[in-house]
């Protein structure tokens, strides 16, 4: 059995913004996510009888993922296994990462719901989609839209999803920064922030935004793109100000920090114009690595 493969792509926030935070330690959220076309690639295929969850990984700066059932991709196998009756699954993992570890972009929850579609479709089960989503939720907040994909508004932790209309296709360059942020310590810190009275929530809504991705607009686009967790993130690492600064100068119609960073994502008005954005901000020397990616892009889903 060669196993099976499932695509699963980094996801962006256009809209994040914190509310307060819940006796559970999450925070209240209403987020607008887009999938964008920063992939990684999972195969998954049964193992010998009692060897457990094995895993491999391969691409850049992987060296600090966990290879055992810390990794949340071996707990997803665990969790799915549990939920459709079978025993403690025997399964190999090979992770292929294009989504940057600990970068802001969701890509250990990405992990996570490739291998509940991948392990769906390796134990050959029915599950309703969702017994699914709540097993996707269970595992962490933005584990759901990796499984969903495309655009849509999240509120709850993130992990109650309404799709939304994005019309045509939205062109992102993506700054890869070194280092990783701890999405802990970054909530952890806006909290801190705001209760010294030195950061807010973003004031308005976001109808605007909603508004400008049914037209398909990115000019309006770029002044609604708003990140309440940015002000931590740049207060944990204020280098991260040069980033966005470099990336608006060279011509980006709007930056920020994504999600919990340090990666940041621009802003581009069409495929050429996110090109040439991406190779001056590579030569900028402030970045580790460029790319340009598209949104929105389909969830978890089986390859051939
Ligand atoms: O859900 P997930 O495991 O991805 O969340 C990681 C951490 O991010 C949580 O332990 C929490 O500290 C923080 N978080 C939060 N509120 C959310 C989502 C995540 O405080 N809505």
């Amino acid at each position: 059995m060669s196993g099976v493969r499932v695509r699963v792509a980094a996801k962006i926030n256009l809209s994040l913004r914190v509310g307060a935070r819940r006796p559970d330690g999450f925070h209240d959220l209403s987020t607008v996510f887009q999938a964008i076309s920063l992939f990684d690639d999972i195969q998954v295929r049964a193992s010998p009888i009692g060897s457990g969850r094995t895993i491999s990984v391969a691409g850049e700066r992987v060296d600090g993922v966990p290879r055992d059932d810390r990794n949340l991709a071996a707990r997803a196998a665990i969790a799915l296994a549990e939920a459709v009756g079978q025993p403690d699954p025997d399964v190999h993992i090979d992770i292929d990462k294009a989504i940057p570890v600990a970068g802001g972009m969701a890509g250990g929850s990405a992990d996570a719901a490739a291998t509940l579609v991948a392990c769906r479709a390796l134990w050959d089960t029915e599950i309703a989609d969702e017994e699914l989503h709540r097993v996707a939720a269970d595992l962490g907040s933005d584990v759901p839209f990796a499984l969903q994909g495309g655009t849509a508004q999240g509120t709850g932790r993130g992990d109650i999803l309404v799709p939304v209309l994005a019309t045509g296709e939205w062109h992102w360059v993506v700054a890869l920064n070194d280092g990783e942020l701890s999405t802990p310590q970054v909530f952890a810190e806006c909290d801190r922030l705001r209760s010294c009275g030195l950061s807010e929530p973003a004031p308005g809504d976001d109808s605007a935004l909603m508004a400008a991705l049914r037209a398909g607009s990115a000019r309006d686009l770029a002044p609604c793109l708003v990140n309440d967790l940015q002000p931590a993130a740049l207060s944990l690492r204020p280098s991260l100000a040069a980033v966005l600064a470099a990336g608006t100068d060279v011509g980006a119609l709007a930056g920020l920090v994504s999600g919990s960073g340090p990666t940041c994502i621009f802003l581009a008005a069409d495929r050429e114009h996110a090109i040439g954005l991406a190779a001056e901000l590579a030569g900028s020397g402030l970045v580790r690595g460029v790319r340009h990616a598209f949104g929105p892009v389909r969830g978890a889903h089986l390859i051939p």
